[in-house]
């Protein structure tokens, strides 16, 4: 084959775009979380509060990797993590819709699960602000890991929820990050999206992003 510009061009163009294909599809795994900056805890409760206006930049991976492991970690060997849980079900699984797709994070290998090749950030709220946000994190509750002992179960799924949440925004705090938490969700059109069972429920989201203007 000759070699000519334009084959050139075509060959690189090939060359990103498979390579581009093959990362988008596979598990992104993140950088170790970093655990020795921040703000004092003090500070960031005084700077704790909503915010509902995004720009467009994106999250490097490393600030996600930090993120991920300030709400629900593990930071203990025995698997324990930064928030409690109810009996220690650890039943809540926090999926990330980034404008790349939806993933699953999974805390143990701390990596992102691929599981909707496309930008559904739209679909994670009724807000406009939602598709703006670099990362919307959804909180759902599998009920399989959940038992009641006589316990009303969705208030202990509600509570170990928002603990999750909390660290979240002290987190956004601490880095000068915006986030909302929100209730306000399309559950039924986003479980269906998401292909959850019937044991996983859309508990509550969380929008974050660096602030907008
Ligand atoms: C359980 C819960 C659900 C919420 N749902 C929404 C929501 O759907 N949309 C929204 O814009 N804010 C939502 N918020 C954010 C509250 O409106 C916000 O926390 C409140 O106005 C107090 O503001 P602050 O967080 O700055 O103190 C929710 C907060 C909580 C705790």
């Amino acid at each position: 084959m000759k070699k000519t510009p334009t084959t050139f061009f075509f060959c690189i163009s090939f060359l990103l775009i498979f390579s581009f294909c093959v990362h988008a599809a596979g598990p992104i795994q993140l950088p170790p979380p970093q655990t020795d900056s921040g703000k004092p805890l003090m500070q960031a409760l005084k700077e704790r509060k909503t915010v509902r206006t995004f720009s467009d930049e994106k999250l490097p991976l490393q600030t996600l990797s930090n993120l991920l492991w300030a709400a629900f970690g593990i930071n203990r060997p025995d698997g324990r993590r930064t928030a409690p849980s109810a009996k220690n079900w650890q039943e809540i699984d926090i999926f990330v819709a980034t404008s790349e797709g939806l993933f699953r994070w999974d805390a143990g290998k701390n990596l992102l699960d691929p599981i909707i090749p496309k930008d559904v950030r739209a679909m994670t709220g009724t807000q406009a602000y939602v598709q703006s946000a670099a990362v919307n994190l959804l909180y759902v509750a599998d009920y399989s890991r959940v038992d009641g002992g006589g316990m009303d179960k969705d208030v202990l799924v509600g509570a170990d929820t928002g603990f999750i949440s909390q660290n979240v925004y002290l987190f956004c705090a601490s880095e000068g990050l915006a986030t909302v938490v929100r209730a306000g969700i399309n559950r039924d059109a986003l479980a269906r999206e998401m292909q959850l069972k019937p044991e996983q429920k859309i508990i509550l989201a969380q929008s974050v992003g660096y602030p907008g203007k």
